[in-house]
């Protein structure tokens, strides 16, 4: 059956100091309460409930983008975590089945963990608790157990001092059936030392009426958690380290791992060489055997196999960059299609343009492609030869085989196989540049008399 989904996000995320709310400060490119969702697909696809408090509308609106499917309840007053899960009893009281609870500020809980609770869940528990041993337990709610059994979750303020000692500690992950969660979740009682509705406290209360709570562990890092703009860096640091080890795994050569960066959707092939500093941001493809050169930064583009990208090149949105095809430095390229074996090696833009196979595009190139208001589109045939410092004015068409002189501003379709020179005439003046120059020397004498 099954599993659904409570992700807690209503929080304010005071500590981050932002306008943004806490939990749409991005990891890896990505929303840190979309982590979550991603994590809970592990346990199949049932309905994903969004609590959203603090900055409802822009955390809605984020999660309506990430998938229209999420159903966003609002939690008006933050009275704890027990009240926050039971905002979503609306959404998901008929449903039947499991659900989980997450939290939308900590992005690092594996879908293998997930999958070990729903384990523990056929294995006959009732509520499953995910617990971790916290080198330093601070102020993280002990989880209390009795050999195998899980006994009761103590909040620290609300803890003895021998409770205080335990090191097992409460991540905030649970996992119940959807009928029993909100039941208890109804039933919980305010009377503690934050006098918050503790989501906790459904463990011993579950207790109480004869059902099982176990707990499962993880590691600990899973349960990192963002409240600071420096979590918010640890935890960027730890997916990069995570990212470069896997890609290294996965036979991607990095030359200076801890200097290329990496987005939560980065796909790269074996046999591709990355050097030092290099940003791929979200949406990227790169096949395998390409060789990304240093300095570079892709976005939302595809790199076909063999292909050598910069050093310095910017691959943006759309660009898709054939087999074998060669992008230099200092090239941009936009939502365009460069094909297999053509060259653009030096200090060009092309933007909305498709360049042909064999196509040798000259330094400094530029597809004039915005009049201001509209966009238009630049077309080069295979095997043309754009000379450096072209401007091609689009719309524009270049043949097969064609070629541009240096410095032309191309506002003409050229047809297959002609020459095109748009660029004022030259004109030489016999000896003229030796009496200009010694005019103005004889200037500059006379001025430092
Ligand atoms: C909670 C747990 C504690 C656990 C710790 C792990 C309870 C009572 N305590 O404590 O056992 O060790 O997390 O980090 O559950 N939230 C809402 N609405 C609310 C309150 C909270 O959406 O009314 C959200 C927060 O934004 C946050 C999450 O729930 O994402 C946890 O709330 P927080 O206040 O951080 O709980 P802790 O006191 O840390
Ligand atoms: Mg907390």
């Amino acid at each position: 059956m099954a599993t659904h989904l409570v992700l807690l996000a209503a929080g304010q995320g005071k500590r981050m100091k932002s306008d943004l709310p806490k939990v749409l400060h991005e990891v890896a490119g990505r929303p840190l309460f979309a982590h979550g969702l991603a994590s809970a697909a592990a346990l199949g696809t049932g309905r994903k409930v969004v609590v959203v408090g603090n900055g409802a509308e822009a955390v809605a609106a984020a999660a309506e983008a990430e998938d229209p499917a999420i159903v966003t309840v609002v939690q008006a007053e933050r009275l704890g975590t027990g009240h926050a899960v039971a905002q979503a009893e609306d959404a998901l009281k008929d449903l039947g089945g499991d659900t989980v609870v997450l939290y939308g500020d900590t992005p690092f809980i594996r879908p293998d963990t997930l999958a070990a609770m729903a384990a523990r869940r056929e294995a006959g528990a009732d509520i499953v608790v995910l617990g971790f041993h916290a080198a330093e337990p601070g102020r993280y709610g002990r989880i209390v157990t009795e050999g195998d059994a899980l006994v009761r979750i103590v909040e620290f303020n609300d803890a003895t001092e021998t409770e205080r000692a335990i090191t097992l500690c409460n991540s905030g992950v649970v996992l119940a059936p959807t009928d029993t969660l909100f039941e208890l979740c109804a039933g919980l009682k305010n009377d503690n030392a934050a006098g918050e509705y503790y989501l906790t406290d459904i463990v011993a209360q579950g207790r109480d009426k004869g059902l099982k709570a176990a707990v499962v562990t993880c590691d600990e890092a899973e349960t990192l958690g963002v409240n600071s703009r420096a979590d918010l860096a640890a935890a960027e640091a730890v997916f990069q380290a995570e990212a470069r080890a896997a890609a290294m795994a996965a036979g991607v050569t990095l030359t200076a791992p801890e200097t290329v960066f990496f987005s939560h959707d980065t796909e790269i092939g074996p046999d591709t060489v990355v050097d030092p500093h290099v940003v791929f941001a979200q949406g990227v493809r790169v096949a395998k055997n390409v060789h990304i050169r240093a300095f570079s930064h892709l976005e939302r583009c595809d790199v076909g196999e063999g292909a050598i990208v910069g050093p310095y090149a910017r691959l943006r949105p759309g660009a898709k960059i054939a087999p074998g095809a060669r992008i230099g430095n200092f090239v941009e390229v936009k939502n365009a299609e460069i094909a297999e074996g053509a060259k653009v090696n030096h200090l060009t833009y092309i933007g909305d343009a498709e360049i042909g196979p064999g196509a040798n595009i000259g330094a400094g190139t530029v597809t004039c492609n915005y009049d201001g208001v509209f966009k238009h589109r630049t077309e080069i045939g295979a095997d043309a030869f754009i000379g450096s410092s072209t401007m091609l004015v689009a719309p524009v068409s270049v043949g097969a085989g064609a070629v541009t002189g240096s410095g032309s501003v191309i506002t003409q379709n050229v047809p297959d196989g002609d020459l095109a020179i748009g660029r004022g005439k030259q004109v030489n003046k016999s000896g003229r540049g030796a009496e200009i120059m010694a005019e103005l020397r004889a200037r500059k004498l006379d001025l430092e008399r």
